[in-house]
Order: C-alpha cells, then structure tokens, then sequence
C-alpha cells in the first residue's frame, strides 16, 4: 500500500487537509507543542497545502502567545487510531493579531464561537469553577454589537511546517518516513519505526 515515499507525502498531505476541513476525524484535534515544553490540544483550521501552513485560532491573551512570539520553535503531533497513522509536525509558529487571514477568520466565525473571546484570558485565577465568560453571555449568543469587544483577543497562529514524521502501524512490521522542507518540494528518507 505505501510502497514508495511519493505515496506515504500524498498520504499525509491528504490528512491534514482532511484534518483542516472534517470535525469528524481524529486529526482535527491535534495536540500543540510551545518551546517551554507545554502541550493542549487545539482545533485545526486549515492546511494550506501552497504555504504549507497550519490554521489555528487562539486568544491572544492565552499563555502559550508569549512563549511563541519569544520563541517560535513549535511541534504538532496528530494521530488517527482507526487509520494507524501517526503524524509529528515541526515548524515555526507565528500569532498574527491583526493580518488579513486574522480578520477573514474573525468574519467567517459566528458570534457564538466569538462569544469565547468576550471573557476573562485563558489561565485568569477564580475563586470558584468557572467558563471566564461575562454573565449575560453564558449559553447566550451576543449581538453583534456585543462581540466587536472580543475581536483584540482573536489571534490566528500560523505553523510554517518544516519537518514532518509518518508512522504507520501495521501488523507485518510498521513503517515510517521522515520529510524535509526544501522550497516547495519535500525530501524524504525511510527510517526504522
Ligand atoms: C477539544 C479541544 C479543542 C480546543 N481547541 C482550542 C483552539 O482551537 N484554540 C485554543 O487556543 N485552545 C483550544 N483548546 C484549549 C487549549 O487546549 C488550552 O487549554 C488553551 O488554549 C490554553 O492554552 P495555553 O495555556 O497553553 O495558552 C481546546 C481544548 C480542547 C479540549
């Protein structure tokens, strides 16, 4: 089934463009990895297969938006059980605050996922359990008026990938291969599991 390399590239390229668009699969919730070795799962966006970019969305008040404008060495790690395949991303990250694909993101969204930037920043202390989230907006969508406040907090992260990692489980003897970044194109070698 993955007998050369070309096939395992396509392979890949074709998860995570699946993982960009299809809620239902796996890989839509990969696992994030920042330089200060902290780890949370996140939902992807959008791959795009020219940039080799991916999509996330984040608050720019979030913890982890500090430590990748400090340092933008980042990681993402994706794994479909029912596929048997494994794959580690690494690249460089960067949290656009203000850049057109932030706005065009901002507007796609609906005030009802925009509500989650009306509250307090992710990480903020409570003395009791709490959603961060003003009173009147629990399970209330705003208006639209009511959600241009929350638009300073919205931040797209963009993962610039540079290196990526294929594993496949199989019974006869897994397999995996490694892929580098060169220009557009992808070199790649075969390594032991
Ligand atoms: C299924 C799931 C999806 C999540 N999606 C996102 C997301 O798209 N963006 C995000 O910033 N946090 C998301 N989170 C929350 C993060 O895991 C994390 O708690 C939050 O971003 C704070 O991270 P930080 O303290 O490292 O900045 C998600 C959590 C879960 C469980």
């Amino acid at each position: 089934m993955f007998e050369n390399l070309d096939t395992v590239r396509e392979d890949m390229m074709n998860r995570l463009i699946r993982a960009g668009n299809d809620r239902k699969v796996p890989m839509h919730a990969p696992t994030v990895v920042t330089a200060d070795v902290d780890a949370r799962v996140m939902v992807l966006r959008e791959f795009d297969t020219s940039a080799f970019t991916l999509r996330f969305h984040t608050d720019t008040r979030a913890p982890k938006v500090a430590v990748i404008d400090a340092d933008p060495r980042m990681a993402v790690l994706f794994y479909d059980k029912a596929a048997k395949v494994q794959i580690r991303a690494r690249g460089q990250g960067k949290v656009l605050r203000d850049a057109p694909v932030t706005q065009a993101a901002w507007d796609a969204s609906n005030n009802f996922a925009r509500r989650c930037y009306l509250g307090d920043g992710p990480g903020t202390a409570s003395d009791t359990p709490t959603s961060g989230l003003p009173p009147q907006f629990e399970g209330v969508e705003p208006t639209d008026e009511e959600v241009i406040a929350g638009r300073p907090n919205f931040s797209v992260l963009l993962i610039t990938l540079e290196e990526l990692d294929w594993f496949y489980l199989a019974h006869t003897g897994h397999i995996r291969a490694q892929f580098t970044r060169e220009g557009d194109d992808w070199s790649g070698r075969w390594v032991s599991p």
